[in-house]
């Protein structure tokens, strides 16, 4: 089936060619894949954006985002062999009768055969029911291969501003495309450590039996960021820590972390296993927030570009987490996430009752390091394989926990902490429970 997959023709549609995402992981994923022999025979990318670019400079654009990579000049000019531009607007329809006519022309005159679609949308959240629509009312999306014929769209977090704007994001969705076509990233699933960890967990059996609440005391999940902001601030202003991170690759570890066994190690069932502890979230309620839950701001912050010079959106955050489950209601889960702290530190620590032992797993990117779960991200989806993506459940029960927290979090005071902090410092200024 691998095989089958891998020797039909697949135009890669990337929705914001020109964007932070693109350049910073797309592209360079894509490049890697391609050099390393794992894409698609036939392939072809398609960079579809706002802006109008000549080919020259959009070529000198890639090569800037491929810089890190070092690759040489024969690989280069082999992949832009592969790359287009079209521009055109995400919300003209007639625009994507254009590139529509654009893909047809490449199944026909390079591929000389239909070739499999994969749109991703790498652009700002607000754009994302109106591609959708777009690419259904189109046509775009309906499959032509033949028996093995496929079209899916990826779709990058957050999903959706809250319980109630991804539901909405899910049901106009599921009108428009079945759900193996939906394939909605956190791209932690994606990341080797993601992977160790259900290897680590379900290889054997012996394990899993000191797996629980009598044996963890509790379980410490952190994205620690030196950076701050950056050239991003417009879009975090909107969001903030909690959405950026915690109601999506925080939750994800953490239903990684405990969730139980799946049946069989196939997407369906590993996705309702993480699912099944997303949904025993135990809610924090109003009472208990001010003990259980702490944000911060850098101080600096607010001279940011892009950020509004009032904002009281949180770069920082501490959530104590507990859940309603059998075997795990008496861990102690902490999910602690920030940026302009002291330290780049991405992980889990498991601390057992005894005391004397704790098991990390590590998540840490080091400077230069290749993009490698964008490039399973990328794969994944051409084989079909839906297991690092979220379904449904797993976004609502998501949001379902994170919405009433975000409801009060203007009640809750906002810690402004310097530069280059620990996480215990900011956490130290209010009065939470070790
Ligand atoms: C992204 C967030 O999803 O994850 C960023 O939007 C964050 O703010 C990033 O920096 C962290 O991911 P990684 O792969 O760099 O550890």
């Amino acid at each position: 089936m691998k095989n089958q997959a891998l020797k039909m023709p697949v135009s890669f549609v990337i929705f914001g060619i020109t964007g932070d995402l693109a350049e910073n992981k797309l592209i360079p994923a894509l490049f890697n894949l391609f050099r390393y022999g794992k894409l698609p025979k036939k392939f072809q990318i398609i960079g579809y954006s706002r802006r109008p670019i000549e080919r020259p400079e959009f070529l000198a654009y890639l090569e800037k985002s491929l810089e890190k990579l070092k690759p040489s000049k024969t690989d280069l000019s082999q992949f832009f062999s592969h790359i287009n531009y079209i521009q055109g607007h995400f919300e003209l329809l007639s625009d994507y009768r254009r590139l529509g006519e654009h893909l047809l022309k490449i199944d026909d005159e390079i591929f000389r055969e239909c070739s499999n679609k994969l749109f991703y949308l790498a652009v700002p959240p607000v754009w994302y029911e109106t591609i959708a629509k777009n690419l259904s009312h189109s046509g775009l999306t309906i499959p032509c291969g033949g028996r093995l014929g496929w079209t899916r769209v990826l779709i990058e977090k957050p999903f959706g501003h809250d319980f109630k704007t991804s539901r909405k994001l899910n049901l106009v969705l599921s009108r428009l495309f079945k759900e193996d076509q939906i394939f909605r990233i956190d791209h932690y699933l994606g990341k080797g450590t993601s992977e160790e960890i259900l290897k680590f967990r379900f290889t054997g059996n012996a394990r899993e039996k000191i797996w629980n609440d009598r044996n963890i005391e509790k379980i410490k999940i952190q994205l620690l960021e030196r950076k701050g902001v950056n050239d991003r601030g417009a879009f975090y202003d909107e969001i903030g820590a909690l959405r950026d991170v915690g109601q999506n690759h925080l939750l994800q570890m953490l239903a990684l972390i405990v969730m139980k066994k799946p049946s069989k190690m196939v997407a369906k069932e590993i996705r309702k296993a993480r699912a099944e502890i997303l949904e025993k979230l135990q809610p924090i309620s109003k009472k208990d927030l001010e003990n259980r839950v702490i944000k911060g701001q850098y101080i600096g912050y607010l001279k940011e570009r892009g950020v509004k010079t009032d904002s009281k959106t949180e770069t920082f955050f501490h959530l104590d987490v507990k859940l309603d489950k059998a075997h795990w209601n008496k861990t102690k889960f902490i999910l602690e996430a920030g940026k302009a702290l002291n330290e780049d530190s991405v992980g889990i620590k498991v601390y057992f009752k005894d005391k004397k032992s704790s098991l990390t797993f590590n998540y840490n990117k080091s400077v230069g390091k290749t993009p490698e779960a964008y490039e399973k991200v990328l794969m994944d989806c051409v084989l079909g394989d839906q297991a690092i993506f979220n379904s449904t459940a797993e976004v609502e029960a998501a949001w379902r926990f994170i919405t009433p927290i975000l409801e009060n979090w203007k009640k809750l005071p906002l810690v402004p902490y310097t530069r280059g902090s620990r996480p215990e410092e900011i956490s130290s200024k209010l009065p939470l429970p070790s």
